[in-house]
């Protein structure tokens, strides 16, 4: 079966510019993979050369075996655009008709009414664009990449102005895509969301790939520390298992101990230290 989205040596020269160097990055069927990097690390640029709004300087991107840009590869996949905005006078229920029209998607009203339902907009179908808050606009963004069930979402920083519970929504919904089989590469700079629900997670600095793997593999080695009277000692690679062995230990040693720390590195020490200052 063909990877959702096949990246290969993938580059984009703006002018003076290296927008991208090079990448090589797999997105199986199903998978959810975060892409992470400081601003101008080049994550949108490779997401609109996978949509086909930008053409690469050389490497190849493919969507399900389909060359990007393709007929075949637009549509295998759904798009949120960084900076997107839909017409104020427009209804919900509209801007999806509009997108089922463009993706010929045959759903009809049952295919909106679920998208909307799914991104917590159930009962505003006909509320205009013009009176919804910033975070309402972006959850009807995500419905409008869904349309048709494309077997790969692209979403470019879809929960920027999301607040907590609008987060925790769109949260349960990439689960959901993933129990459907759907993939997604999303674009953010929430370290946590990632942390939360992705498979994998690749992470680019000035457009080069520089760490991916699992969340939980990228964070690093844990340990113990524990505060004595001669002060702190440190037990790289220890766990939580090995404290009471640990604690026995120092105290038969003759040790006093004033507190126990288990260490467990975030993806956020791991980011800081794969991405240059
Ligand atoms: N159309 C363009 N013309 C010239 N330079 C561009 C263009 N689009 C992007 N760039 C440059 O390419 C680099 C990568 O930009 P890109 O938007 O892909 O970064 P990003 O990782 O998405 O950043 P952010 O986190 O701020 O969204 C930046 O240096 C940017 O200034
Ligand atoms: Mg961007």
């Amino acid at each position: 079966m063909d990877a959702a989205l096949a990246v290969t040596g993938l580059s984009k020269r703006y002018g003076a510019t290296d927008a991208l160097r090079g990448i090589d990055l797999e997105v199986a069927p199903g998978e959810l993979v975060g892409l992470l990097g400081p601003n101008g690390a080049g994550k949108s640029t490779l997401v609109k050369i996978a949509c086909g709004l930008v053409r690469p300087t050389s490497g190849e991107a493919r969507i399900c075996g389909a060359p990007a840009g393709s007929p075949a590869a637009r549509g295998a996949l759904g798009y949120l655009a960084e900076l997107f905005r839909f017409p104020g006078w427009a209804s919900a229920d509209e801007i999806l008709a509009l997108h089922q029209r463009l993706a010929r998607s045959g759903g009809g009203a049952a295919e909106r009414a679920e998208l909307l339902e799914l991104v917590g907009l159930g009962g505003e179908a006909a509320r205009r664009v013009e009176t919804m808050s910033k975070g309402m606009q972006q959850r009807l963004g995500i419905a409008q990449a869904l349309v048709g069930r494309p077997a790969l979402l692209l979403l470019d920083e879809p929960t920027s102005a999301l607040d907590p519970t609008g987060r925790r929504t769109v949260r349960s919904l990439l689960e959901e895509l993933r129990r459907r089989g759907q993939a997604v590469l999303l674009n953010t700079h929430l370290l946590s969301e990632v942390e939360h629900v992705c498979d994998r997670v690749a992470i680019i600095d000035r457009g080069a790939l520089v760490a991916a793997g699992r969340p939980g593999d990228l964070s690093g080695i844990s340990g113990v520390e524990i505060e004595t009277a001669s002060g702190i000692r440190r037990f790289p690679g220890a766990t939580r298992d090995d404290v009471p062995e640990l604690v026995a230990r120092l105290v038969g040693e003759g040790e006093r101990i004033y507190d126990v720390r288990v260490v467990r590195p975030t993806l956020e020490d791991a980011y800081l230290a794969a991405v240059a200052p």
